[in-house]
């Protein structure tokens, strides 16, 4: 159920108008519904749930990159989440927002000394190691602190997620993970390392799947390496298929996460039964964008309308330094208008006001528009205020979160005098 809806012709989140949205808190703003957000994490605790892992047999970390705003982790925490995390600053956020340092796993190619320390003290639930050299590093970090560190290597499965370059992960070209061919020594090497306790094995092979056929196929790599590993003593009590489920941005069409995941748990099950007895492994997945991205919009306004030689631009105040999804993977977001106009409509290109060409949110969408419009730009979600910037000396945008009639302001809108606060001139 979409809870983006015309009514009365006018674009609401839930029961509140966009509009009303900008008359109290302005524009640029990032706009969440509860209800998306809730209904999209349920896809997956359910399908957890009715294929048999009630409890202690499956977790879902959200991937806290996507949108890390404390309320959303707060109510997704409530809901039983765990947290997938890629630094110590999203670590310091799960914390502050009431998750679960032990439903913590930490991902990432790059973990610091520094990091390492913050996340053992908080007892998290497991290292994704991506290197032997951070394995080494974690055996040495941890010894110091008197700890043994829990870690699943990343492993490259070497399929390919048929998904943009730039968020394509799991093949061999790829700085992610450890290859395929390495990953039984890495193994070997950290079963001997006396501070590393070997807990599962994980992969994730990209990102904007539509399809499950390569998460699939990652999931027999995986399985073979299991087998292997558990018949040389090493032994796998989880199993994380990493995440990367699509959403529809244009006219795409993902599987349906209860259809991939059935297929997924039945797989498992049966190699379980036919190889352990049915000895159960714990699953775990690492969604993003399939939780947050259709549940969000970035409202705008229209500031000036623009007839140039070969084109028309519609000017926001959104820009680049807002979403930069167009700009850097030429992604395609939805327009929509939030009171819907009669009248005439050209072919606009919607451009921000930073000095940048690449500055442009869509290109050629045929609108009716006037000056001071507010524009919704769809299924801004997910990788949109995570990765926004303050290019252009711009405070970032606001977050509201709608729940069903009520508005909450989840983030202050930057002011310009904090953008500089941690600057000095020379004395
Ligand atoms: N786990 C790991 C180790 C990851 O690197 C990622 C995303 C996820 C889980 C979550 O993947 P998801 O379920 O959201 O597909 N900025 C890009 C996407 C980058 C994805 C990075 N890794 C975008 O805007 O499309």
């Amino acid at each position: 159920m979409s809870h983006f809806s015309y009514q009365n012709g006018v674009l609401h989140v839930e029961n509140v108008p966009l509009s009303e949205v900008a008359r109290q808190f302005g524009s640029p703003t990032y706009v969440y519904s509860k209800a998306a957000l809730v209904e999209n994490f349920s896809a997956y605790a359910n399908a957890c749930r009715s294929n048999g892992r009630d409890g202690n047999g499956a977790l879902v970390c959200y991937s806290v990159k996507s949108n890390s705003n404390l309320a959303v982790l707060n109510l997704l925490s409530g809901m039983g989440s765990g947290f997938d995390i890629v630094s110590g600053g999203e670590l310091l956020r799960v914390i502050a927002a009431g998750g679960d340092p032990r439903k913590v796993i930490f991902s990432g190619v790059g973990k610091s000394h520094e990091e390492m320390r913050l996340a053992l003290s908080h007892d998290i639930l497991c290292f994704n190691v991506e290197s032997t050299a951070e394995l080494q590093r974690l055996d040495q970090v941890a010894g110091e602190m008197g700890k043994k560190a829990p870690v699943s290597l990343r492993v490259n499965p070497n399929v390919d997620a048929r998904t943009h370059p730039y968020i394509s992960t799991g093949l061999k070209e790829n700085k992610f993970g450890i290859a395929y061919d390495e990953a039984l020594d890495a193994y070997r090497t950290a079963a001997r390392l006396p501070n590393i306790h070997v807990a599962g094995i994980d992969c994730h092979i990209g990102s904007q799947l539509l399809d499950d056929a390569p998460l699939l196929e990652a999931l027999e790599r995986l399985i073979e390496l299991i087998d292997r590993l558990e018949s040389e003593g090493i032994a796998i009590r989880h199993l994380d298929i990493g995440g990367g489920i699509g959403i529809t941005y244009d006219k795409d069409k993902p599987v349906a996460v209860s259809d991939y995941l059935s297929r997924l748990f039945t797989r498992i099950d049966a190699w379980r039964r036919e190889r352990y007895q049915g000895a159960a492994i714990h699953v775990m997945f690492e969604p993003g964008r399939s939780i947050v991205g259709n549940a969000g919009v970035l409202l705008t306004e229209v500031e000036y309308l623009k007839h140039g030689e070969a084109k028309n631009f519609a000017i926001v105040d959104a820009a680049m330094n807002d979403l930069m999804r167009p700009a850097m993977y030429e992604a395609w977001h939805g327009v929509q208008p939030v009171r819907q106009r009669e009248g005439a409509t050209l072919v606009y290109d919607i451009v921000g006001p930073v000095c940048e060409s690449g500055d442009w949110l869509a290109r050629e969408r045929r609108l009716a528009l006037e000056q001071g419009d507010l524009l919704a730009i769809m299924s801004a979600g997910a990788y949109g205020m995570t990765m926004s910037s303050n290019y252009n000396t711009r405070g970032r945008a606001a977050e509201v979160m709608v729940d069903g009639d009520k508005l909450h302001l989840i983030r202050k809108r930057e002011e310009p005098a904090s953008l500089f606060a941690l600057e000095s001139m020379l004395p």
